[in-house]
């Protein structure tokens, strides 16, 4: 850990003031080094007070990842990068090497970010891009419903801390006011040589903070940010809670208590969609997260996966 961090974490830990004097001791190291800390934490955003004779105290961690905090909280074990290739793909590494219930991998940014279908994943602004470990206590027949799980738990995070009321679009993109801010991709990690799905990771990527113009051209007409102008909630209490609502939901798949939920968030239900190029007109969500269809012939579908288009607005 370097100094900066460890001076951190003394004062995450510290309701009271601490002098420099004591952090030094503490951290054996010089007055000048702990100062220097507290400046690069501050130009990073974190707010901290600065008293005479009583010393520093953490006021507010600004908008800064915090891999800290976030552990602290969901008593998981966390990593914050500031760049990688994909989270997903970190995640099912770590997985593979035995990484705990729960493991999460978030980043800054993506250069490879990869969305559902095979598709990129493409992002701008301030967001959150993060896999979390899932190794969820039901029968692996289960794991399409950790997506719908996951969904939920967004939207009720969203909710918690942000205070604004999003809607899932079936199966799992979460949109705000007409656009698309949020993307879940779940990939299962196998053993090679039972064959059997050792795990789950769920990869979300929520468009936190934004202006529609610095988005990519291609997603322009169709992605959004939660806030437009940078809010007093940071990207950490949303992650938190994202991670709290999914845990707890994930331990408790099979009771399907969330899929009321994901019923009343999901705003397809009762609309004209399109599915493979038949026009039918969604009716309900069965107890396996599948969309129920009407075809104009009355002929009921049941569909498990795929992507529906439907007009917004
Ligand atoms: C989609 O909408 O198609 C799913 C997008 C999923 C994006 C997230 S961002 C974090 C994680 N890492 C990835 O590479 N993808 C997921």
């Amino acid at each position: 850990m370097t100094t900066k961090d460890l001076v951190l974490k003394m004062l995450e830990n510290s309701k009271e003031n601490i002098s420099g004097q004591r952090l030094a001791l503490k951290l054996g190291k010089s007055r000048c080094s702990i100062w220097k800390a507290v400046e690069a934490l501050r130009s990073e955003g974190y707010e901290i007070e600065a008293v005479t004779n009583r010393g520093y105290r953490l006021i507010h961690t600004g908008d800064k990842l915090d891999s800290v905090i976030i552990s602290a909280a969901t008593d998981c074990d966390v990593t914050v990068f500031d760049s990688v290739s994909s989270t997903n793909t970190i995640a099912k590494e770590r997985s593979a090497q035995g990484a705990k219930q729960g493991t999460t991998i978030i980043a800054e940014h993506q250069n490879a970010g990869r969305g559902r279908r095979g598709r990129k994943f493409e992002a701008a602004g301030k967001g959150i891009y993060l896999s979390i470990i899932l190794h969820p206590n039901a029968d692996y027949s289960h794991a399409p419903l950790i997506t719908a799980a996951a969904a939920v738990a967004v939207c009720d995070a969203i909710k918690e801390v942000c205070s604004v009321d999003c809607q899932i679009k079936w199966v799992n993109d979460i949109f705000y006011k007409n656009r698309k801010i949020c993307g879940i991709l779940t990939e299962a990690v196998t053993d090679m040589e039972s064959g059997t799905v050792e795990s789950v990771v769920v990869g979300i990527g929520i468009n936190f903070c934004g202006k529609i113009e610095d988005l990519p051209e291609e997603i322009r007409e169709i992605a959004g940010f939660i806030f437009s102008e940078a809010p007093s909630v940071t990207r950490n209490e949303l992650i938190i809670a994202v991670m709290r609502n999914l845990l707890k939901l994930s331990d408790s798949l099979e009771e399907r208590a969330f899929i009321e939920s994901y019923r009343k968030y999901c705003f397809v239900i009762g609309k004209r969609v399109e599915f493979n190029g038949i026009s039918a007109v969604a009716t309900d969500i069965d107890e396996n997260c599948c969309l129920k269809i009407v075809l104009d012939n009355g002929e009921e579908r049941i569909l498990n996966s795929g992507e529906v288009s439907v007009r917004l607005g």
